[in-house]
């Protein structure tokens, strides 16, 4: 299927061109950092060997060049795009040409002066998008545009972009990083494009479960992803400052990309309605902690005493612990960092964001028990019992996210954001092919993946491709076979940390919870010290109607995000019952339909690790710029490989970084600035 995406073409402006001689050469932009593509067009099909060079528009001779461009063994056999990669120095004076030259030193093309300092104005500052440089976080030299480096060691002699784009390229796993590749190298003009998806099904984690449909009955809940957070207010001294997160941003401007591509087709259009996260109407269930009238606490009577809600413990030196973290998990400049460009953020924290120490270096309990000196009792209560001895970032982030009294969820369910690829994705998606292997064939130079029909078959079912990228948990990956990689990414394959989640979904005849005296319409923030339930939210969405409704039950994070896979299902489903039967009485047996969905993503064999990403000390570190090499053909992505976990942003901007990668790879320079463009920041004021 080929499409063009709005506002979005690929050919060259060309901005220097001239014919002086039988090529002709013309450069579209120059961007920081500083690769450009260079365009060729013979007209003399064959060329014995030739030079490029940059230098003064009126030189005589190569010699005289400030540098030497490309050299080529022999002129295409028929020019269909050719460009060469050049790695433009950072001295170079602007106002010259880009010469070829014949082995004999005649000249035989050359480009229009190249005013590369107006061009390099242009670049960055017209448009509101971070800009790849050491300042913004995003290294030019480093992680994000190890592309450069790639650049300067590669010599690519002449590229044939048209045939660069009939190679084949794999895609294994059809979750949100996986579709969103697929969907960014067509919009450049891959067509040879083929996704492994090892269920029936697309999307992942992104999975609402409808109890029944049409999806217009509203009878459904997210057994995944369920709500981006837009923003938060941070009260700053006697302001508060109102942070607009840009991390998500992207997830929006997918949808809009594919309600236009879908032509609004009602069947694929993604609608966002908010999400209702808080209700002061919620119940704060603690004990027998109760109302005067005898009635259970709501979170707005906690509010206004707060003796009705849990207990806290106060000691003189857990407040000094606690303003020792708020320093640094309630740093405002840092907040604000995080909500305006998460990359610079995370460069900043893992430098020097624990009070100048590097943030990926010192747990919870090594930073305040070994290095500031509180005592571990102290600590231990601080950290709230569960990963005490995790890394800072995660939590930072997310402490953030959840502070935001905005948010938005997908009309009819999430699982319509990943289905609103179908119709681009078409057949090049095979699905039932649960990958098993992947092997590099060093004479091909190719990729073979491999799977079984049937797990009691004992030949594999093999495909091939040029590049391959794996779009697949890593605790799924690292039950593969793998090609030799390098220590560190196959070590990050191997012991990536993951935390679980499980949810529980109980459907009921009618919306009783918004018909009581004090009603709930939505919210996930209930309160209760059931063991084992953790969050329940009730459905923000088609609020009033008269039909059942399906509400979350329980929402397990961590310990008991994998507690409960050893408790049937059905016993752990009259647990969750009963327990909403403790918040509201009878009425919820008299209520219930019988029905309910579970699902502890640990349980999950397509996402064997129970949820998303949660490295352990030094991993994001030591790890994160292993996924930026290339290595046998293949590129790693997923939410696992991103600056921040957990988020269908952090998938999505995997695939733009992946996709960015195997261009550069290939010496597209102008389709993966192309890219960068239009998915990465230009939502962002700097
Ligand atoms: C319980 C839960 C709640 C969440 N809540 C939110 C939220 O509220 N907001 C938010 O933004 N994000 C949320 N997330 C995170 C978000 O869902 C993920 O970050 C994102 O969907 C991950 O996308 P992915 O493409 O990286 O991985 P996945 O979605 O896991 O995609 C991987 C794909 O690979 C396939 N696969 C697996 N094994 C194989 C194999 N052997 N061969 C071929 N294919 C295979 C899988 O079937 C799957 O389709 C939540 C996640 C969970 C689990
Ligand atoms: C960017 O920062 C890295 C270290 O973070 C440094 O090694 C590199 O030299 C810097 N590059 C530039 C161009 O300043
Ligand atoms: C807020 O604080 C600033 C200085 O911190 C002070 O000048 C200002 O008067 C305060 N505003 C209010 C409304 O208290
Ligand atoms: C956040 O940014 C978006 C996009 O620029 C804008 O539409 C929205 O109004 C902003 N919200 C707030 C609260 O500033
Ligand atoms: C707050 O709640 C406690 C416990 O129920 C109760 O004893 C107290 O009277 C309440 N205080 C006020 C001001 O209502
Ligand atoms: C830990 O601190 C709490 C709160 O001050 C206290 O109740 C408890 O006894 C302490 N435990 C130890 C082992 O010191
Ligand atoms: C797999 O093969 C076995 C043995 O031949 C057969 O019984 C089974 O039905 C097959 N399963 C599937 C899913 O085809
Ligand atoms: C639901 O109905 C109540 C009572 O009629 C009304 O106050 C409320 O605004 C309605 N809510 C929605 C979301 O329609």
């Amino acid at each position: 299927m080929l499409w063009i995406l709005a506002g979005f073409s690929i050919l060259p402006v060309t901005l220097a061109a001239a014919l002086s001689g039988n090529i002709e050469i013309s450069v579209n932009d120059v961007t920081a950092p500083n690769i450009v593509n260079v365009h060729l067009i013979y007209h003399e099909p064959d060329f014995k060997k030739h030079s490029f060079t940059y230098g003064s528009c009126d030189i005589a001779s190569p010699v005289n060049s400030l540098h030497r461009v490309a050299t080529i063994p022999s002129g295409p056999s028929s020019g269909h795009d050719s460009r060469l990669v050049w790695v433009v120095p950072d001295n170079v004076s602007p106002g010259g040409c880009i010469a070829a030259w014949d082995m004999e030193g005649a000249r035989i093309g050359q480009s229009e002066p190249l005013s590369l300092d107006s061009i390099l104005q242009d670049s960055f500052t017209k448009r509101d998008r971070i800009p790849m440089t050491n300042e913004s976080g995003i290294d030019a030299e480093g992680p994000w545009f190890n592309g450069v480096t790639l650049l300067k060691s590669k010599d690519f002699g002449a590229v044939d972009a048209k045939k660069i784009k009939e190679k084949s390229i794999g895609i294994l796993g059809a979750g949100i990083s996986g579709l969103m590749t697929h969907f960014l190298l067509q919009s450049v003009g891959f067509q040879n494009i083929e996704i492994s998806e090892s269920t029936g099904r697309v999307g992942g984690r992104i999975r609402t479960e409808y109890f029944e449909l049409p999806e217009s009955n509203y009878q459904y809940q997210e057994m995944g992803a369920m709500r981006i957070p837009l923003t938060a207010p941070i009260p700053l001294g006697n302001e508060t400052l109102t942070l607009n997160f840009t991390t998500h941003r992207i997830v929006f401007q997918l949808s809009e990309t594919l309600n236009e591509l879908n032509k609004q087709h009602e069947s694929f259009k993604v609608d966002w309605i908010p999400f209702i996260q808080n209700s002061d109407n919620a119940l704060s269930l603690n004990g027998k902690k109760r109302n005067p009238d005898g009635s259970i606490p709501t979170i707005g009577d906690v509010s206004k005493n707060s003796s009705l809600g849990a207990s806290t413990i106060h000691t003189a030196v857990l407040e000094k612990l606690n303003a020792e973290l708020g320093k640094i998990m309630y740093d405002p400049s840092m907040m604000k960092l995080i909500a305006s460009n998460v990359y610079e953020a995370h460069k900043k924290f893992l430098d020097v964001g624990l009070n100048g120490r590097g943030g990926d270096q010192w747990s919870q309990v090594a930073y305040l028990h070994n290095l500031l000196g509180f005592d571990l009792n102290t600590t231990e209560i601080a950290g709230d019992l569960s990963n005490v001895d995790a890394p800072f970032w995660v939590n930072l982030y997310d402490n953030l996210f959840f502070s935001s009294t905005e948010w938005k969820t997908v009309d009819k369910g999430m699982s319509r954001l990943p289905n609103a690829f179908k119709p681009l994705v078409g057949d090049d998606l095979k699905y039932h092919r649960k990958i098993q292997k992947i092997e590099y064939l060093e004479d091909e130079k190719k990729v073979q993946v491999s799977w079984k029909k049937n797990y009691t078959d004992r030949g594999f079912q093999n495909a091939k491709y040029d590049y391959t990228f794996v779009a697949v948990p890593f605790t799924v990956v690292r039950k593969w076979e793998l090609p030799d990689l390098s220590t560190t990414l196959s070590h990050a394959v191997a012991s990536l940390g993951y935390t679980s989640a499980c949810k529980v979904a109980l459907e009921f005849k009618t919306r009783f919870w918004e018909h009581l005296s004090r009603p709930i319409f939505g919210s996930c923030n209930t309160k209760t010290d059931i063991p084992g339930i953790g969050n329940v939210c009730y459905p923000g969405f088609n609020m009033n109607s008269s039909g059942p409704a399906v509400i979350l039950g329980s929402y397990n994070l961590d310990d008991y995000g994998e507690r409960w896979v050893s408790t049937p299902e059905k016993e752990h489903a009259q647990y969750v019952l009963d327990a909403f039967a403790q918040l509201h009485g009878d009425i919820v047996y008299e209520q219930y339909t019988g029905n309910f969905k579970r699902l502890c993503w640990l349980e999950e064999e397509s996402n064997a690790g129970g949820s998303w990403a949660f490295p352990s000390l030094g991993q994001h570190q030591l790890f994160i710029p292993s996924y930026f090499n290339t290595e046998k053909n293949i590129i790693f992505i997923g939410e696992h490989t991103s600056y921040t976990h957990s988020w269908i942003a952090s998938a999505l901007e995997s695939s733009v970084r992946g996709t960015v990668q195997l261009l550069l790879e290939m010496g597209l320079v102008d389709e993966a600035k192309e890219i960068t463009r239009t998915w990465m920041g230009r939502w962002v004021t700097v």
